[in-house]
């Protein structure tokens, strides 16, 4: 495994491998865990070479709190690394990145109207401009995205379609830990005792299962958010049950569309997203 830093140093090796065979890219911004590294070996199956990018992107914070906040952890981020089938890690500073200011302005529609995008302004915004970057720094053949960020992985979607980028976007299963908490780079911001409550948010999910068709989904909606805000360690921020494609919220349990509840809720300072697919 080795690690570039500049765009140059990327290229001039991704120029060796490429007649290898295919290109697998795993984007991060870091603070790796169990969920990234399932990325990374699903793209080695998948792909000769893999390049994994950490680059924690300041356009995609609405909050500057929650950038400067955000863990930094490179050193152990590469041993990590050290341990998987990583062949290049690709960490470069913002300069490289946008060497001069990203000014572009997407357009996802109903997509960013709703949920992660109602809450905060601007944030898709900010991971198209870098995803798109870092898709060209890297051409890769494939892309891996973890589903926990369910709309994220939609709106990513929507750019490549919108730009004609030739990747193939593969979306991942979400890695949990033994509680049922969904990993996130987040979860090492909070205590002990918060993490341990803060599986309750799974937990809650996954009764939803169990009441679908005997509650309406209004019902349900309502039960969910009171449910986990009784965890006095947790305060729901939204709790919406849409369809997988548009995102536009269900009516009605008998709508022949896939469906999925997504969630995000405090717990202290830390905001934490999830989601559970029904059918
Ligand atoms: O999901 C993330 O970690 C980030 O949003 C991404 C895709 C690496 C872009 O900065």
């Amino acid at each position: 495994m080795i690690l570039v830093k500049t765009l140059e140093e990327l290229q001039n090796k991704l120029n060796d491998l490429r007649s290898l065979g295919t290109i697998g890219f795993v984007p991060t911004m870091g603070a790796l865990h169990k969920g990234h590294l399932s990325l990374v070996e699903k793209s080695a199956t998948d792909n000769k070479t893999v390049v994994v990018s950490i680059f924690v992107n300041p356009t995609q914070f609405n909050n500057p709190k929650d950038l400067e906040r955000y863990p930094r952890t490179l050193e152990t981020d590469l041993k990590l690394l050290e341990t998987t089938s990583c062949n290049i890690v690709f960490a470069p500073n913002a300069r490289e990145v946008y060497p001069e200011p990203d000014t572009r302005k997407f357009n996802f529609g109903e997509l960013e109207t709703v949920m992660e995008g109602k809450h905060r302004p601007g944030h898709f915004n900010g991971v198209a401009q870098v995803v798109s970057k870092l898709l060209d720094m890297v051409q890769p053949d494939k892309a891996y995205f973890g589903l926990k960020d369910f709309q994220q992985l939609a709106i990513i979607k929507s750019m490549v379609k919108q730009l004609e980028l030739p990747v193939e976007i593969i979306p991942c299963s979400i890695v949990r830990e033994d509680n049922g908490l969904a990993m996130s780079s987040r979860n090492e911001l909070l205590t002990a005792e918060q993490r341990a409550n803060a599986a309750f948010i799974n937990n809650t999910l996954s009764k939803i299962k169990e009441q679908k068709g005997l509650k309406s989904v209004e019902e349900i909606t309502n039960w969910a958010i009171e449910t986990i805000n009784k965890n006095p360690f947790l305060t729901v921020e939204y709790f919406e049950i849409v369809d997988d494609e548009q995102l536009q919220p269900i009516n009605n349990w008998n709508d022949k569309k896939t469906m999925i509840g997504c969630v995000a809720a405090f717990c202290g300072k830390v905001r934490l997203i999830d989601n559970i697919i029904f059918n």
